[in-house]
């Protein structure tokens, strides 16, 4: 029996438990790889990568995992397929899960994903949207357990997210909250996390015996810091509010050498990327020493084959070699 689609929307779609098990596989799997022995778990399977923005990390980690296991990606660009335009999003989810095995969406509005999901009858992967990356903050933590400090437990670790409250920001905000960790985002008041998202990761802090933070006082936000994280000002869409924003963050907000000096010599600095060099990070912090960006990069690679191993690996059909004779002597009669 082929168990229903389980989708990967949001973290808080996934306990605690199933998180540690997915890092556990990404162990794995990046270690088999780095061996030249990646198992073909995916053997035969198709995934279809829908995405309306553009995409360097997700789609090439995507398409890259899917070769490495053994099956297959297809780039489904808007305007190429009929998303929301001459077909609804309902008919496409359905019509999409008919010939693949998962869908992996990158939508500008999360209530797209959302439908994409309700939709579809196999295992709907959500790429970024305006409200959440899921996928990327996988990879972070995965990162963050790389590189701490040698036997510090993870629910000891702190993560320090500078800079505006984007859809990174409030997955990472949900996972190390969910995860245990000791979670502080360092804005202006107007650029803070909002409330919906603090009651979220409120309950996963106290549920895990992690901690929330909110302040704008960046000083006190880096003093303790295992990671200092930051990401973006603005985004596609947001260019008339440049100059408000780089008012509200430069010079306080940049991550520079100096802001660095403030955190633990053993803290490092990450970036989901693309980065705007010189506007929330300097060039000597993001090539400097403490910089783990591009191990993070990499390690996207490593989490989305886990993500698609446990999300389609348990959906695979497994033919016993009798049957798979037997069809084939059918089909092999009319030749
Ligand atoms: N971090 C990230 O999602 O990068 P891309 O936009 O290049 O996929």
């Amino acid at each position: 029996m082929i168990p229903a689609p389980r989708h990967f929307i949001d973290t808080q779609d996934v306990s605690r438990e199933e998180l540690l098990q997915i890092l556990e596989l990404t162990r794995l799997l990046k270690a088999a790889d780095k061996d030249g022995a990646c198992p073909k778990l995916l053997a035969g399977a198709s995934l279809g990568m829908i995405f309306e923005e553009p995409s360097t990390r997700t789609r090439i980690s995507f398409e890259v995992a899917m070769t490495k296991l053994g099956g297959h990606a297809l780039y489904l660009k808007p305007g190429e397929i009929h998303l929301g335009e001459r077909e609804n999003i309902r008919d496409t989810a359905q019509v999409i899960s008919r010939m693949v095995d998962a869908i992996e969406a990158r939508t500008l509005k999360h209530a797209t994903v959302l439908e994409l999901a309700a939709n579809a009858t196999v295992p709907v992967i959500n790429g970024l949207t305006d409200y959440n990356h899921p996928t990327q903050v996988v990879c972070d933590v995965f990162t963050m357990l790389e590189h701490r400090e040698a036997g510090k437990p993870m629910e000891e670790l702190r993560v320090t997210f500078i800079g505006d409250a984007t859809n990174v920001c409030s997955s990472l905000m949900m996972i190390c909250t969910q995860m245990g960790m000791r979670f502080t985002h360092a804005a202006p008041e107007r650029y803070q996390a909002p409330e919906a998202w603090r009651r979220i990761a409120r309950a996963n802090a106290e549920a895990s015996g992690g901690s929330l933070t909110i302040t704008d006082d960046v000083a006190t936000a880096v003093r303790d810091a295992d990671f200092v994280y930051t990401d973006l000002w603005w985004w596609i869409g947001q260019e008339a509010e440049i100059p408000a924003r780089r008012d509200a963050f430069m010079p306080a907000y940049q991550v520079t050498e100096a802001l660095l000096a403030r955190a633990p010599a053993h803290a490092k600095f990450m970036h989901c990327l693309p980065a705007s060099r010189g506007v929330e990070v300097t060039d000597a912090v993001i090539d400097g020493p403490r910089s783990i960006v591009y191990d993070q990069s990499e390690n996207r690679l490593h989490t989305e084959k886990a993500l698609l191993v446990h999300l389609i690996h348990p959906r695979l059909k497994r033919p016993s070699p009798e049957l798979a004779a037997h069809h084939r002597g059918l089909i092999e009669n009319v030749l």
